[in-house]
């Protein structure tokens, strides 16, 4: 063979020295974590049955810089496995977009994936239309190309209990890799496996004064990094807040715009932001209660040994900065959501009272299936309401943040902005998330909350900060202003629309000629929830629409809703889709923007004289065409 040539690249990992062994290489697209702590899982499991193999876990954005890469790479691997969540509107999550844009939109790859042997797990929420898409496509995909499939495909359902449903995949892999891995001498059984504890190494320290990483300036949020994303945030104030429900409403709705002047975020109309919030004081509170440890513990985590040997197995996530425990728990802990399963046998191995320990168990067991989705998932009962239940288990910090709480996720919102009108501003439009569970529990949701009772710039100085981020989307309105524009957006769906009209509004006022636009909004009642009345009523007189069509839904003696009015209006709507408009919806995916989409293919099957069929492809060909564009969630 001769000798290769190495060229060094600062990012790639190192070749790795070929010993023999069999190499299994487990991938994941993750948005908020739980793939990827599946794909470690497996991984950790897979380590402690198959000493003769070598697992590797992947971020399928990670492991290759270009496209080329992907193949170049991915020929090389003989067992694979995937784990793949989608989101909103069928979509995969931010790290596996290139990877799959690059696997579904290629050449046939023919040869090279008759070598792999794979296995896909899917995440997602059976109340979405797109139930698991990424998975099913990229499953069907490899093994029509010619990929060996050695389990069917794992299909994930969040709605229920994920953890359950990747147990049970997992039990269908290891009689295949047994197979694959075991040598043919080898008639030892694998050992019963049970997952230890995760736990992070913690060192307190000394608070010195009001340490730097406190106010947020040393923690990662300092402005001016080259790339802002999730993991690169930067600190902005909140500069204008106001409520946009009217006093007779019962509920709430906040518009809140974020300074953005000098972090360098820079956004387009369309785009969303991704929000960390921080938990409110009485739920901090409850949580120190419940841990029993002082608030104003200073600790860092860490996840090697005091030698500097990474911790067994690796899966945890990566350490947050030194902080107080107060901190801590505002800043980095998901608290108010279900326990996982993973998370009551944390608590079970640090229950003080022996029945506390069992029952805990039971519920995370194969037995208390039951009784698991009645007291947890029906009741929406939260991490901390499941310890006050248990109030022996007291888990210490390390435990905590690595198996017990999830870190708490960013939010994302539909910018309510155009930077051709707000250029240092993000508006966010978000409705407050208050109701009461099964179990009696006032649920407030955690970033809507912060919302809401954030202070903004104009009422003080010390105002309120988030750490933030922008991410692209294809929510985009045509290039060419002249091209008829269809918006149905009820609620706060509205957000991106009220975008979409600023950016109209900047293109009439430097001289572009628009063409037609008409904006669905819909809310309960006129006088409680209709959201920007009068901006919407600016944009009609200023020419920036050429119609406002409202459907109350709470007003009149009938619910009207968005759909009703399209079908009042289906005559108009076929008129600009034949000429060439642009469809777009945003709001609730599992009931509006189901309802819209089959008003949609009725109006296109009726007005066009279609049979189902056609009118079905014609659908697809807008959606394809990228002239029908959703953004939900
Ligand atoms: P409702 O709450 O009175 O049922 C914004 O939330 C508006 O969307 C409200 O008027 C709400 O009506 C309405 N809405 C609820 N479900 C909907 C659906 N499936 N299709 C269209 N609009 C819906």
């Amino acid at each position: 063979e001769p000798p290769k040539l190495v060229v060094p690249k600062p990012a790639a990992q190192p070749e790795e020295e070929d010993d023999g062994k069999k190499k299994v290489t487990i991938f994941f697209g993750t948005q908020t974590g739980t793939a990827e702590g599946f794909a470690k899982a497996l991984a950790e499991e897979a380590k402690a049955r198959y000493s003769q193999a070598k697992f590797k876990v992947v971020d399928l954005d990670d492991y290759a810089a270009e496209d080329e890469e992907y193949e170049e790479k991915m020929k090389k691997e003989n067992i694979a496995f995937f784990f793949l969540a989608t989101y909103g509107d069928g979509e995969p999550t931010d790290n596996a977009a290139r990877f799959y844009k690059w696997f579904t939109e290629g050449k046939e790859r023919g040869e090279w994936l008759k070598n792999l042997q794979y296995g896909i797990f899917g995440l997602g929420n059976r109340q979405y239309e797109h139930f698991n898409k990424i998975a099913k496509v990229v499953d069907d995909l490899i093994l029509e190309q010619g990929g060996n499939r050695l389990v069917p495909v794992g299909l994930g359902d969040d709605d229920q209990c994920i953890e359950d449903d990747f147990a049970a995949w997992r039990e269908l892999v290891w009689p295949e890799l047994d197979k694959l891995l075991r040598d043919e001498d080898d008639t030892s059984v694998a050992t019963p496996y049970t997952a230890a504890v995760l736990e992070y190494r913690v060192v307190y320290h000394d608070q010195i004064d009001g340490s730097a990483s406190e106010n947020g300036s040393a923690n990662g949020y300092t402005n001016g990094n080259a790339v802002v994303d999730a993991q690169h945030p930067v600190r902005s104030n909140v500069a204008v807040k106001r409520e946009l429900h009217k006093p007779a409403s019962d509920r709430s709705c906040t518009h809140m715009e974020f300074d953005i002047s000098g972090t360098g975020v820079a956004y387009e109309t369309g785009d969303h932001v991704g929000v960390y919030c921080e938990n409110l004081s009485e739920v901090v509170e409850e949580a120190e209660r419940l841990l029993g440890l002082p608030p104003q513990t200073y600790f860092s985590i860490h996840t090697d040994k005091e030698d500097g040997t990474p911790i067994s197995g690796s899966a945890l996530p990566p350490p947050f900065p030194p902080c107080t425990l107060r901190t801590a728990l505002a800043r980095y802990a998901d608290l108010l959501s279900a326990p996982k399963k993973s998370a009551l046998l944390a608590l079970a191995a640090y229950a003080s009272d022996p029945n506390e320990a069992d029952r805990l168990k039971h519920l995370a067991s194969p037995a208390g299936k039951e009784e698991y989705s009645q007291y947890i998932v029906a009741n929406m009962r939260s991490l901390l309401e499941v310890m006050a239940d248990f109030p022996s288990a007291k888990p210490p910090v390390g435990v905590f943040f690595a198996a017990v709480a999830p870190r708490l996720q960013p939010r994302f919102y539909s910018i309510s902005s155009s930077p051709k009108i707000a250029p240092s501003r993000i508006h966010v439009t978000c409705a407050l998330v208050y109701e009461k569970t099964p179990a009696g529990r006032i649920h407030k949701g955690v970033c809507s909350t912060w919302m809401k009772n954030a202070v903004p710039l104009e009422e003080s100085p010390n105002c309120s900060w988030a750490p933030i981020f922008v991410r692209t989307s294809n929510f985009r309105l045509p290039a060419d202003p002249k091209v008829p524009v269809i918006m149905i957006g009820p609620g706060t769906g509205l957000a991106p629309f009220r975008g979409f009209m600023q950016e109209r509004l900047a293109l009439k006022e430097s001289g572009a000629e628009l063409g037609p636009a008409v904006l669905f909004f819909g809310c309960r009642n006129k006088e409680m929830d209709y959201i920007y009345e009068d901006e919407l009523n600016g944009f009609v007189e200023a020419g920036v629409i050429s119609e406002l069509v409202l459907a109350f839904s709470r007003q009149g003696p009938t619910k009207e809703y968005v759909q009703h009015k399209m079908a009042e209006k289906a005559s108009d709507l076929w008129n600009m889709i034949s000429e060439g408009g642009y469809i777009y919806v945003c709001g609730d995916a599992k009931g509006m923007a189901r309802d819209v989409h089959r008003t949609l293919h009725t109006i296109v099957q009726e007005q066009g004289s279609l049979d189902n069929s056609k009118a079905e492809l014609m659908v697809k060909n807008l959606q394809m065409s990228g002239r029908y564009l959703r953004d939900v969630w």
